[in-house]
């Protein structure tokens, strides 16, 4: 990146870089799911699956401004294009129309599932080059499973 000076040597800001741009694109697409499912969730439990929502909506916002921050910190332009979203994301597509709301816990809890998943990953990636980075990455992660595990608690009729 022109004029930024890394505080990481070159090896290692392509691997923390590489974790943070992977993080970036799931955030983005989390909050793009969850919208999704905000605006079309359906059934007796409208009003609190449809809040709930937002609150996740706000927290992969949140988190995405806060990784592709710290990739432009180490000297990594962040990615956060449609189109990349679109090719790198590890979130499944959200279904098309209207949704019941167990089903709709049921996508968010998968859609959480997965990006844990990669998140922990990207933790143990960046634990030797960066732990600066891996200390974001631990933080965003922790919240991701509170809300995993709030929205499995709520999935058990
Ligand atoms: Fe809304």
């Amino acid at each position: 990146m022109y004029g930024i000076k890394s505080p990481l040597p070159d090896a290692d800001r392509k691997v923390v870089g590489e974790a943070l741009q992977g993080a970036l694109v799931d955030l983005i697409d989390l909050s793009l799911m969850a919208k999704q499912l905000h605006w079309n969730v359906v059934g007796p439990r409208f009003r609190s699956v449809h809040l709930q929502l937002d609150e996740v909506v706000g927290l992969a916002r949140r988190h995405a401004d806060t990784v592709a921050e710290r990739a432009a910190a180490v000297g990594f332009s962040p990615d956060g294009r449609a189109r990349t979203v679109s090719a790198s994301s590890g979130i499944a597509a959200a279904p098309e129309g209207a949704v019941t709301d167990s089903a709709t816990v049921g996508t968010l809890v998968a859609a959480l599932g997965a990006v844990i998943t990669r998140m922990r990953e990207r933790i143990a990636a960046t634990a030797a080059p960066d732990p600066v980075s891996q200390d974001i990455l631990i933080g965003l992660t922790a919240d991701l499973e509170k809300y995993s595990w709030m929205a499995q608690a709520e999935n058990t009729s």
